[in-house]
């Protein structure tokens, strides 16, 4: 009878967060320090607001391979991936060759290098869009998507889900984590602005339908006739746990979309690259007009891109839509991007994910099963979760699954020697190609011993 909780399973939980809360501080007393003493000049002690989770930041020294040290002289498996960027791991040696050949040649000229080609082509050729365009980060590929649709169709309004995060700029900064009580009907979200920096007049351009609901696209495209510029969607959910689209959805979806001229974009700056070659593109089999990459992109340099077929992407080129920024194609990441592209990330590559995680999965779901642990285990490529909520299909099974979960096992897992993202619930494993199976096998055990001390009072 798995996935029942009970409330003394709920409080056995917060007893065992507050054991591992006390061993995680006395662990991390230099990252406590240094957090403390610079955050006069940094706010909250820390380079962004997500490097800092409860119950403290960890100031990192260095990272090897598969393994990250921490200013204490802790060594991790290193499983958060900086949120999803490591799929080469640290320090890769064709990484280092390409970045110190590309640093002693000058990092940047805001003129195009021949790197950027040989990136685009392959790019073109994993996902099967004709033409791209490089920018920093995924919060500017998102918003280029969003542009773009919205130059290519004269028309101002976006659709997006309820519970994805594509960036920190505007348009997509509606209803990312919003509360209970201010997110409306199930079937009807509201458009909740994330905090006062987004206007309420911005945030009802963005108009807000349930991961997996076509009818609800369909209602909005309806009740907007001619309003609707185009959708943004992370095609497998991957800032709520790990949601993969029903089947037949994102095709649907499409053609829903195409049938009312307006544009699907997929955020892939989570999944590309990562779920397989060609991303979740390849792994769906369907090709929207836009994709978004970032993240793993750049081997661990900043390096955003946005992939388009001729006709958006063409906007581009005649000037209609002014895609800029100082640091695109920048040769330092473009050097590093071809290396990861082409020395790294090779089909060996896949299938070593592959074996990894088959190991985790294996791993986890056996512990699930005889711990008798709600929940189950959702894994593509590199990347994977364990999901402690019988149902996650959406924002609002999300907000019915209890964060104790991700809180202890975030904790047990960095007390036990691997570091995962934190934010438990939110966040799924990253492994690299330096990773091995004794790894992985450090997070299977780990997971064993939370789930031993959850049990071991009943
Ligand atoms: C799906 C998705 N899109 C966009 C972004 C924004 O990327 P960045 O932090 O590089 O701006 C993120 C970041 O986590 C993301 O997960």
């Amino acid at each position: 009878m798995s996935g029942n909780l009970s409330a003394t399973d709920l409080e056995r939980l917060d007893d065992l967060i507050s054991d591992q809360e006390k061993l995680f501080l006395a662990r991390t007393g230099e990252s406590q320090r240094i957090r403390e003493e610079c955050s006069d000049v940094l706010p909250g002690g820390v380079a962004s607001n997500w490097q800092d989770a409860p119950p403290g930041a960890v100031w990192i020294d260095r990272g090897e391979g598969s393994r990250v040290f921490d200013v204490d002289g802790t060594e991790y498996v290193d499983l958060h991936g900086g949120f999803g960027v490591g799929i080469v791991g640290h320090a890769h040696p064709a990484i280092v060759a390409a970045v110190s050949d590309r640093v002693r040649k000058g990092t940047h000229f805001a003129q195009p290098t021949e790197d950027a080609v040989v990136v685009a082509r392959e790019l073109a050729r994993r996902f099967g869009l004709p033409m791209w365009r490089y920018n920093n980060s995924g919060t500017e590929a998102t918003m280029d998507a969003v542009h773009l649709m919205r130059v290519a169709s004269g028309r101002a309004k976006i659709i997006k889900i309820e519970g994805s995060y594509h960036g920190h700029h505007d348009s997509v900064q509606v209803s990312v984590y919003p509360a209970a009580d201010e997110a409306g009907p199930a079937d009807r979200p509201n458009s909740v602005p994330v905090g006062t920096a987004v206007p309420a007049a911005l945030a009802r351009l963005t108009i807000v339908v349930p991961f997996g609901d076509l009818a609800a696209v369909e209602r909005v495209l309806g009740e907007n006739t001619g309003g609707v510029a185009g959708m943004i969607i992370e095609p497998i959910m991957m800032n709520i746990g790990l949601i993969p689209p029903p089947p037949g959805y994102l095709a649907s979806l499409r053609d829903l979309l195409h049938s009312h001229g307006a544009y699907l974009a997929f955020d892939e700056v989570k999944t590309g690259l990562a779920v397989a070659p060609g991303g979740a593109i390849e792994w769906s089999g369907v090709t929207p007009d836009l994709v978004c990459l970032a993240k793993a992109l750049g081997g661990g340099l900043p390096c955003g891109a946005i992939g388009g077929s001729r006709e958006l992407m063409g906007l581009i080129a005649e000037g209609t839509y002014e895609q800029v920024g100082t640091f695109n194609g920048n040769p330092l990441t473009m050097a590093a991007a071809r290396a990861a592209l082409t020395e790294i990330l090779t089909d060996e590559a896949y299938a070593h994910f592959d074996r990894l995680r088959a190991a985790m999965v294996a791993g986890a779901e056996d512990i699930l099963h005889r711990y008798d642990l709600p929940g189950h285990v959702r894994a593509y490529g590199a990347k994977g979760a364990v999901i402690f909520h019988d149902q996650l299909r959406n924002y609002r099974d999300f907000l019915a699954y209890p964060d104790q979960w991700g809180n202890a096992h975030w904790l047990y897992q960095h007390n036990g020697g691997v570091f995962l993202p934190p934010w438990g619930k939110c966040e799924q494993w990253t492994v690299s190609v330096q990773h091995s199976i004794a790894d992985v096998q450090r997070f299977v055990s780990n997971l064993d011993r939370m789930a031993a001390d959850l049990r071991s009072d009943r």
